[in-house]
């Protein structure tokens, strides 16, 4: 059967799925971006991304130029593609549990454009036992060639990622897991054949192990702070030289939309038991009201300006998913500070520029650590917390 396009990313204008479709269109196939989000087709048919991805913006003008790359809010498109990889979010609900009905709504949904000769590639990070779902919501009418090959890329960076991550590819039939292989070996280093459960459980392990690292390093600093000892001095001790110890992060806030997510995933998949897991969660949720509790215990908050410098979930990117810059904020509202916030990257109305906050705030919090924030010259008077040390 002959098809208009070679992969169609659905879901192709949010963060995992622009970089991707960019990076297979730069490798001469032919992509269908789709997507239900007007206003991001608008941008990025312009030749724009909505959001900051390093090194992406040639390769899209690039791609469109040549016609490789395509845009469309029309899920018959779907029909007209060989390769299918569902890219959407899947989020969880305020109980931190996966919201695999909707997912699976979802794929229902798109069985009208599917045919058993396409092959299907779940891109989402989803819930374990999720694919099993999605292969019975499919049906078993047809052979359907159902892969799931995880994203692992670190957002904005993607362009650069995937080309050097290898891919981890499963499937429910040979033919699907060859089909798979070869389709990421156009864009891979290399490809690791694991069984559907195995890509699953390693997705979320993979983010529920970094989320854990952060988390030991947060309460280490919590631990120095508390006996007036530097964390980063007893860090640097600890690895300097010493490559047993060469991966304990630096403490700073461990959050945006995935590591949390995916941690609280095997949660209720594992019915609760994850208790690593919780701690790490209780623990890097946890760091904003720690920060506020240290300053309540050198002075007032009643009335003083705090200025909060990166509202960002992490350093030179404008995605405020989930970020705790927020809930810093709040914290710090609650208790009578006059909060003014800024950040590089993210726009909001209400954020002020960073000289704003220099001039007029009495307290300064490096919340998500921009680079151009370590530049900057920060007068004596003000209180400068950095718990990232870009400062210095
Ligand atoms: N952001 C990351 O760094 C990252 C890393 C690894 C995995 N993931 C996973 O990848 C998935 C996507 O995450 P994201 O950050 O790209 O989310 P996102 O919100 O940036 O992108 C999702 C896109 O799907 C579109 N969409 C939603 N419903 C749709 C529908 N019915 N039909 C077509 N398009 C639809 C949205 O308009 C949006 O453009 C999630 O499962 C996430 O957990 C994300």
């Amino acid at each position: 059967m002959a098809y208009k396009y070679d992969v169609c990313i659905v879901g192709g204008l949010g963060h995992i799925g622009l970089p991707l479709g960019i990076v297979f269109a730069s490798k001469g196939m032919k992509v269908c971006l789709q997507d239900i989000n007007a206003e991001s087709a608008e941008i990025v048919s312009n030749g724009t991304l909505p959001f900051v991805e390093y090194e992406a913006e040639p390769l899209l003008k690039e791609s469109l130029k040549n016609g490789n790359l395509s845009i469309s809010l029309d899920s018959h498109s779907i029909s007209e593609a060989k390769n299918i990889i569902i890219a959407i979010g899947t989020p969880v609900d305020e109980y931190m549990n996966s919201k695999t009905r909707q997912f699976l709504e979802f794929i229902s949904s798109l069985k009208k454009h599917l045919n058993p000769d396409q092959l299907i590639v779940i891109r989402s990070s989803i819930a374990p036992n999720a694919c099993e779902q999605i292969r019975r919501t499919l049906g078993e009418d047809h052979n359907w060639k159902l892969s799931y090959c995880p994203e692992r890329i670190v957002q904005g960076y993607a362009i650069q990622e995937l080309k050097k991550l290898p891919q981890i590819v499963a499937g429910y039939s040979d033919d699907a897991v060859e089909e798979a292989s070869e389709l990421f070996k156009r864009i891979s280093s290399s490809i690791i054949v694991t069984s559907i459960k195995e890509a699953e459980l390693a997705k979320l392990f993979a983010n529920s192990w970094r989320y854990i690292q952060f988390a030991i390093a947060n309460q280490f600093f919590m631990i120095c702070e508390d006996q007036d000892v530097n964390y980063d001095n007893v860090r640097h001790a600890m690895v300097e030289g010493y490559e047993r110890a060469a991966q304990l992060p630096s403490a700073g806030f461990a959050a945006g939309p995935c590591l949390l997510k995916d941690t609280m995933q095997i949660s209720s998949f594992y019915q609760g038991g994850f208790h690593l897991g919780h701690s790490a969660m209780m623990i890097n949720e946890g760091l904003p009201n720690f920060i506020v509790n240290q300053l309540k215990s050198k002075y007032s908050l009643n009335n003083r300006k705090v200025g909060i410098l990166g509202m960002a979930f992490k350093a030179n990117v404008d995605d405020v998913r989930d970020s705790l810059s927020f809930r810093l904020s709040k914290v710090l509202k609650f208790s009578g500070a006059e909060v003014i916030c800024s950040d590089e990257f993210a726009e909001n109305p209400e954020f002020v520029s960073k000289e704003e906050i220099i001039a007029k705030c009495e307290t300064v919090i490096i919340a998500a650590p921009h680079s151009v924030y370590s530049e900057i010259q920060y007068p004596d008077h003000i209180d400068l917390i950095d718990i990232w040390k870009i400062s210095q």
